[in-house]
């Protein structure tokens, strides 16, 4: 009678479990089941996720939820739902998402740093809700991002400035609690203030800096050689 090999065996099983794998990425439903945790760690005192049902093969037809052509989840419209509570990391699977509406809710917690993995998002939008701490500069990485509104939460800290926070003026952070920085002309505490005019006695100090900075940098080269 034939039979495998140990290696031919080993081989046969390394090709069953990629298949296994890739098979369940197409039809498993990693997204629903994501959307499924953010459901359940939030209060939807109005049922606002009533349909959402875990056996379905995709979220694609629950409420408030918008798919692609594949089936992938590009929306979540949950603007003025009342729903309480804290974001999960699992909303970082929803890797196409573009429009994440979560405005005028009573979510808390901080904003969550993980967000920056949705790399597709378009827009934002997380105003009128409890959100404090600092707003992650890791967000200035979602280079597709074009509409931000992170006013009215109680937001403490600098404003970031570098990446796609370039894009957004002051009224994306408006009424928060204690945000700062040039975005919001509003100096952080300790920062130094623009440079507009320095009295005499500040120029030792600076000079220092200057020629501190230049030795450092022709020590780094000398190394290097
Ligand atoms: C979910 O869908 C299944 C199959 O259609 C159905 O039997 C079940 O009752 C639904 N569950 C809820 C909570 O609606
Ligand atoms: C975000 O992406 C980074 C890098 O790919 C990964 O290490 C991290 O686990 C991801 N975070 C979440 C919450 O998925
Ligand atoms: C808002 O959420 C907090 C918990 O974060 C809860 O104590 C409070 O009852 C919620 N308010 C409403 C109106 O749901
Ligand atoms: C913005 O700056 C912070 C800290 O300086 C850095 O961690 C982050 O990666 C920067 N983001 C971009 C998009 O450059």
């Amino acid at each position: 009678m034939w039979r495998l090999t140990g290696r031919e065996f080993r081989t046969c099983l390394a090709v069953l479990i990629l298949v296994t794998v890739l098979l369940s990425k197409i039809f498993g439903n990693e997204e629903g089941d994501a959307l499924y945790i953010f459901r359940n760690n939030l209060q939807d005192p109005n049922n606002v996720m009533d349909n959402w049902n875990r056996t379905d093969k995709n979220p694609c037809k629950w409420n408030h939820v918008t798919c692609n052509s594949l089936d992938s989840v590009v929306r979540l419209d949950m603007g003025n739902a009342l729903l309480s509570g804290q974001l999960v990391p699992q909303l970082a699977l929803l890797t196409n998402l573009q429009y994440l509406e979560l405005y005028a809710n009573n979510l808390s917690g901080h904003i969550p740093v993980y967000l920056e993995n949705l790399t597709n998002l378009v827009s934002l939008e997380l105003y009128t809700n409890n959100f404090d701490g600092p707003i992650p500069d890791a967000l200035g990485k979602l280079f597709k991002l074009r509409f931000l509104d992170l006013s009215s939460n109680r937001l403490s800290g600098p404003v970031p400035q570098n990446g796609s926070f370039s894009l957004f003026t002051a009224i994306s952070y408006a009424n928060n609690l204690d945000l700062c920085g040039p975005i919001i002309e509003k100096p952080c505490p300790g920062s130094s203030p623009p440079a507009v005019s320095s009295p005499d006695g500040d120029s030792k100090p600076n000079i220092g800096a200057i020629v501190g900075g230049v030795v450092a940098v022709w020590c780094h080269y000398l190394l290097l050689w």
